[in-house]
């Protein structure tokens, strides 16, 4: 199995490039099985889930051709559809369960696996079943898969979640666009990815609007025509490296991304020293010399702080001078950070969802064992601030989600390799 062996401490100073976003390309590439025509994806990053939802595209029936670095993808139609999401898939990407909506709305039938429980939190879809019913899907769960249907195409009507989720927000939106009429859709999500979303499927002639802050119109089409569309960049990959910088008192230019989406996160690391300067795609941030304590620091939906990334804020917190403290609101179990942390010599006590962080922590290199996507990368930032030589395990769940990290983190002087 491969691991990072990261030789600390390091500065970063230099420039890096942002990749296209994965939670925005996994639902824009699950709605592709809407569309007829060719369909062309640009700006995909190069991970792990995105091979995953094309495989799961493949399995399904689309036709997939990559360019030469694998970030364009044309995606047409076979004549033969399937109607099968496995669990195989399913169950390493959660984002699978995207298909059910596209399934149902455009072919009247599916049969999907349920996602079953995750790291870091229990995560059941029962948002996404309780709107596509309102939309008139039928189903019934038998042996762990969803075996939905609908006698006729799906019909508008007025949804409200009862509570704010990312993917049955993806999912409802998907599955109203070609359905009959009108579907209003109240207490949406509203991340930069779901917008990211709305963009491309209007690009193909969907009809949605926003008419309130969490309000959508969907007017259902018959048929969605052929378009071509890059994705957002990532603003996780993006505030990770916000806070690489940060950490290391260091000095970096992060290019290809719109500093306007990740407000509340810059005005964060503003508050706890860093200074920062923004252009059109551009954010340079030099680290402060002594990091400052941030007080019960919330995770929240968009445009509040996100969940994806409290793992790394809590990193820096641990650096910081005096006490801080985070509570996780979107997830129940997302601390799996925190006793790999404490190895390195952080001081961290969890109450219920909250975190409480002593601070002014010297970091000492040890051996790690990574658990989810960002938990892990939380690992690498603290071994790059480690004294000496860490060693983090089971590397693949980063390898789901950032594009080359070890390659972009070297570039800007870190001392990491992947060893097997
Ligand atoms: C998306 O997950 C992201 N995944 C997650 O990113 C992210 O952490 C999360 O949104 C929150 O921002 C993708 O976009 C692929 P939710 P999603 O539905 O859609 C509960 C990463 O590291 N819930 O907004 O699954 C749920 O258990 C990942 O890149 C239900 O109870 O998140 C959670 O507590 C991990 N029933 C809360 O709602 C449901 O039917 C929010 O989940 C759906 C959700």
């Amino acid at each position: 199995m491969e691991k990072f062996i990261v030789k600390g401490p390091c500065k970063i100073k230099g420039e890096i490039s942002i990749s296209g976003s994965k939670n925005a390309a996994l639902p824009i590439l699950a709605s592709t099985i809407l569309f007829e025509k060719e369909v062309i994806i640009k700006n995909l990053p190069r991970v792990k889930d995105i091979d995953t939802m094309i495989n799961l595209l493949k399995s399904l029936g689309s036709e997939i051709k990559f360019n030469k670095d694998r970030k364009i993808v044309k995606i047409t139609k076979k004549k033969k559809q399937n109607f099968f999401a496995s669990y195989s898939l399913v169950r390493t990407m959660r984002a699978g369960i995207l298909v059910l909506g596209a399934l149902v709305s455009k072919h009247q039938k599916s049969i999907t696996s349920l996602p079953g429980g995750c790291l870091i939190g229990a995560r059941p879809v029962n948002y996404h079943l309780n709107a596509l019913k309102k939309l008139g899907m039928k189903y019934d769960i038998k042996k762990g898969y969803i075996h939905a249907y609908t006698k006729e195409k799906l019909k508008g009507t007025k949804i409200r979640f009862s509570k704010i989720s990312v993917g049955a927000t993806e999912n409802t939106i998907i599955a109203a666009c070609l359905a009959n009429g009108i579907t209003l859709l109240r207490n949406c999500a509203i991340e930069p990815e779901i917008i990211d979303l709305i963009n491309f499927l209007k690009s193909g002639g969907a009809k949605i609007k926003f008419i309130g802050k969490r309000t959508l119109k969907i007017e259902g089409i018959k048929s969605l025509k052929s378009t071509s569309y890059s994705v957002m960049s990532d603003r996780i990959e993006t505030g990770t490296f916000c806070v690489a910088a940060c950490l290391t008192g260091g000095n970096l230019k992060i290019n290809n991304f719109d500093p306007k989406i990740i407000k509340t996160e810059l005005s964060l690391l503003k508050k706890v020293g860093a200074k920062i300067k923004v252009a059109k795609k551009q954010i340079h941030i030099s680290g402060p010399k002594k990091i400052k304590n941030l007080n019960n620091l919330v995770t929240k939906e968009y445009p509040n702080f996100p969940t994806d990334l409290q793992a790394q804020f809590m990193v820096l917190l641990c650096k910081a001078k005096g006490k801080s403290s985070i509570t996780e609101s979107i997830f129940e179990n997302r601390f799996m950070h925190v006793a790999e942390l404490r190895r390195l010599g952080a001081e961290i006590i969890i109450k219920k969802n909250k975190a409480f962080i002593s601070g002014d922590t010297n970091f000492q290199a040890a051996e790690l064992m990574s658990s989810d996507l960002r938990a892990s990368v939380a690992l690498v930032l603290a071994a790059i601030v480690a004294r000496g030589s860490s060693t983090i395990n089971r590397i693949y769940h980063l390898d789901r989600g950032y594009e080359n990290i070890e390659n972009k983190l070297r570039k800007v002087g870190v001392n990491i390799r992947r060893v097997n």
